[in-house]
C-alpha cells in the first residue's frame, strides 16, 4: 500500500477531472445543521480535498492520514489558503490503532477508503476506532462503491479509467491506465495504477503503483456495522440522495452508534 508515497503529486491532478468528486464533499456538507459549527474528523484525509473545504465552511476538522507525502500536501495546500491549525488539524496517524482522546460530532471516511482494509478483522478495527472518536450523538459517515456484479465476474479487468493530467509541481503530463485483478473468493482485489510520461530528454517513462481493496455487499455493510455497534440512519445510492437501488453506483451511509 506503497502508492501514494510514489505518486502522491499526481494525487489532486489525477482526480480533478472524476465527476464523483464533484458531489462527494458538497452533498457530506450539504447534510450538516446550518448554522452550526461541529467538529469533524475525516479519516485517511490524503491532500486535504475534503478537509479544506469543511474548514473553509466554519467547521472545526481533524484530518489523520498514514502517508508523510499526501500529509505533506495537504499542509501546504491549508497553508496556502490562510487556514489555522486550530480551523484545520492534520495529523500523521494510522487509522487502524490511533488514539486521538476526543469525541467528534461527524466522523467520515470519502472516496472508496473504507474498502482499503481488505480483511473482516480490518474492517471491525476500523469501526471500533470511529467509535471511539464519535460522540453519543454524532454521526459516522462512509461513502463506497455499490458493487457492479458484472465487472466483479471478471477475474482480470486491464486498461481501464484511461486519462490523461498535467501535473504543476513536477511540470509533467501523465498518462495513465488501471489493471484490476480479482479473486472472489477473498472479495479482493489489486487496483494497479500505471503512468506513463516523457522526460526532458524525450525519453519515455513508466511507473505504477498498486493498492489492495475489498468490495462490500449492501447487506455485508449493515451486519458489519451492526456487529461493531452501529446502525444505519441513510443509505443513498448517489450524490442526488436517492435512495440505493439495484444501479445506484454508490452506497452513501450515514450511521449512529446504535
Ligand atoms: C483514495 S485516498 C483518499 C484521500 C482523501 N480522503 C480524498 O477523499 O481525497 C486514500 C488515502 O487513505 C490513506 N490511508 C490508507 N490507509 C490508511 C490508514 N490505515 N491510516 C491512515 N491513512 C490511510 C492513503 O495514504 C491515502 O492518502
Amino acid at each position: 500500500m506503497n502508492r501514494y508515497r510514489a505518486v502522491a503529486e499526481y494525487y489532486d491532478p489525477e482526480h480533478e477531472r472524476m465527476e464523483m468528486l464533484r458531489h462527494d464533499v458538497p452533498f457530506f456538507l450539504d447534510s450538516l445543521p446550518k448554522r452550526k459549527r461541529l467538529s469533524i474528523l475525516e479519516l485517511c484525509s490524503g491532500t486535504g480535498r475534503a478537509t479544506i473545504p469543511m474548514a473553509q465552511a466554519g467547521h472545526r476538522v481533524v484530518g489523520v492520514e498514514r502517508d508523510p507525502a499526501m500529509l505533506a500536501i495537504a499542509v501546504r495546500k491549508r497553508d496556502a489558503v490562510g487556514l489555522k491549525e486550530r480551523e484545520l488539524k492534520l495529523l500523521r496517524g494510522d487509522v487502524l490503532t490511533m488514539n486521538l482522546r476526543q469525541k467528534f460530532d461527524r466522523v467520515c471516511i470519502f472516496f472508496n477508503t473504507m474498502l482499503a482494509f481488505t480483511t473482516i478483522e480490518q474492517q471491525d478495527r476500523f469501526l471500533a476506532n470511529v467509535r471511539r472518536h464519535l460522540k453519543p450523538r454524532g454521526l459516522f459517515w462512509l461513502d463506497i462503491f455499490h458493487p457492479d456484479h458484472s465487472l466483479l465476474a471478471e477475474r482480470e479487468s486491464r486498461k481501464m479509467e484511461t486519462s490523461s493530467f498535467y501535473v504543476p509541481a513536477l511540470d509533467r503530463t501523465v498518462v495513465r491506465h488501471v489493471d484490476v485483478l480479482r479473486d472472489m473468493s477473498r472479495q479482493w482485489m489489486r487496483v494497479t495504477f500505471h503512468y506513463k510520461w516523457f522526460d526532458r530528454r524525450g525519453l519515455e517513462r513508466r511507473e505504477s503503483a498498486a493498492v489492495e481493496m475489498t468490495a462490500i455487499f449492501p447487506r455485508e455493510l449493515q451486519l458489519l456495522l451492526e456487529r461493531t455497534g452501529f446502525r444505519i440512519d441513510r443509505l443513498c445510492g448517489n450524490y442526488n440522495a436517492s435512495p440505493l437501488r439495484s444501479e445506484s453506483p454508490r452506497m452513501i451511509a450515514s450511521c449512529r452508534l446504535a
